[in-house]
C-alpha cells in the first residue's frame, strides 16, 4: 500500500485533543453590548432578539453585576433617545442617556471596560449615520458633530471610543477632538471595515434607528468588496485608530484574516444581530444544537483572526465556558 499520513492519531482522545487546541475561547475575548433607554422602570426585550433587553439605569444592576460575575471584562452601550432631531443633539448632550449610562457603570463596576459606540443614528429623526443635507449625507459637517459626541463620551468616563458611523476622516478629526480636550489615553476602535448588510436588520429594531429615506450605501461598504477594506484599514490606521472592527462577522471571516495578516494591530469582530437572531431563531425550533453552534461560530471567528468578539451571546457564551 502506499503510505500516507495518520492525522487521526492527534484526534484520538479528549486529552490529546485538548493539548493540540490552536485556539480557545475565553470571556476575555467577549465586548458585551447593552441598550440603554431614557425613563425608569423599564425592562424590555427586543422582539426580534431574544434574550436581549432594552434597560432604564434604574433596572441594569443584575445584568451589569452578571456580566462582571462572568468574567467579561466589557461592555459596549447604544443608547435609544426619546427624543431625535435632524443633527442628532441628544448624541452629545452632556445628559444624553449614553453619557448618563457610562457614567452609572462606571460609578458601579470602576474596572468594567466600558466603550461608547459613536453614532448618530439612533440620535437623528432621518436615521442616518451623519448630517443629512438635501437628501444626501454631508462628510465633513458630520464630523464635526461625531466629534463632540465622542468627546462628551470621554468626558462622562468612556474608556474606548468606538465610532462606526463610516465617515471619511472620522478618525483624524475624533483623534483631534479627543487630543484637544486632554484624553489623549482613550484609545479608539475603528469600525474602519462595515459593510453595507442586510444582518443588521434586529439591531435597526431595537436601536430604532432605520433610515427614513434611501440607504446607507453612500457610506457603508459593498459587501462584494475585499481590496476597498483594505484601504478603509489602511486609513484609519494612518488617522490613528488603535484597533479595527470588521462588521458583520460570520459573512466576512476572510476580511477578518486579511486584515489581521496585514496589519498589526488588535482585529475585533462584531457579531451582529442578525446573526444573533437566526441562531436564536433556530435554536428555538429545535433545529440546531445552541450551545455547540454558537461556540464553534465564536471559535471560528476567533480562527478567523479576531482577538476580540462584540457580540451579543457574550454571557452564555461565557456560562457554557465556565461550566466546561
Ligand atoms: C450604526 C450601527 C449599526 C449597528 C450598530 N450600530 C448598523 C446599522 O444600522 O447600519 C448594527 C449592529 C447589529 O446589527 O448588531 N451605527
Amino acid at each position: 500500500m502506499r503510505s500516507f499520513d495518520r492525522h487521526r492519531r492527534l484526534r484520538s482522545g479528549e486529552a490529546i485533543r485538548r493539548m493540540v487546541r490552536e485556539h480557545q475561547l475565553s470571556p476575555d475575548d467577549f465586548i458585551y453590548p447593552l441598550f440603554v433607554v431614557e425613563g425608569t422602570g423599564i425592562r424590555r426585550e427586543v422582539p426580534s432578539m431574544p434574550g436581549v433587553f432594552h434597560y432604564s439605569l434604574d433596572q441594569i444592576d443584575d445584568e451589569l453585576d452578571e456580566v462582571v460575575e462572568l468574567g467579561i471584562p466589557s461592555v459596549i452601550l447604544f443608547g435609544v433617545p426619546e427624543s431625535k432631531d435632524a443633527c442628532g443633539t441628544s448624541a452629545y448632550a452632556d445628559d444624553g442617556i449614553v453619557q448618563q449610562a457610562i457614567r452609572y457603570v462606571k460609578e458601579r463596576h470602576p474596572s468594567l471596560y466600558v466603550m461608547a459606540d459613536t453614532c448618530l443614528c439612533q440620535y437623528t429623526d432621518h436615521g442616518h449615520c451623519g448630517v443629512a443635507e438635501d437628501g444626501e449625507i454631508v462628510n465633513d459637517e458630520s464630523l464635526r458633530i461625531l466629534t463632540k459626541t465622542a468627546v462628551s463620551q470621554a468626558q462622562a468616563g468612556a474608556d474606548m471610543i468606538a465610532p462606526s458611523n463610516m465617515m471619511d476622516g472620522f478618525v483624524t478629526a475624533i483623534r483631534e477632538g479627543l487630543d484637544e480636550a486632554g484624553f489623549v489615553q482613550t484609545p479608539i476602535l475603528s469600525y474602519a471595515v462595515k459593510y453595507a448588510s442586510a444582518f443588521y436588520g434586529p439591531f435597526r429594531d431595537a436601536a430604532h434607528s432605520t433610515p427614513q429615506f434611501g440607504d446607507r450605501r453612500t457610506y457603508q461598504m459593498d459587501p462584494a468588496n475585499a481590496r476597498e477594506a483594505l484601504r478603509e484599514a489602511e486609513s484609519d490606521i494612518a488617522e490613528g485608530a488603535d484597533m479595527l472592527m470588521v462588521k458583520p462577522g460570520m459573512a466576512y471571516m476572510d476580511i477578518i484574516r486579511r486584515l489581521k495578516e496585514r496589519f498589526d494591530i488588535p482585529v475585533c469582530a462584531y457579531n451582529v444581530s442578525g446573526e444573533y437572531s437566526m441562531i436564536k431563531a433556530a435554536a428555538q425550533q429545535g433545529w440546531i444544537d445552541e450551545q455547540a453552534v454558537v461556540l464553534e461560530m465564536l471559535t471560528g471567528l476567533k480562527r478567523a483572526g479576531a482577538e476580540l468578539i462584540l457580540t451579543y451571546h457574550a454571557k452564555e457564551a461565557a456560562r457554557w465556558l465556565r461550566e466546561g
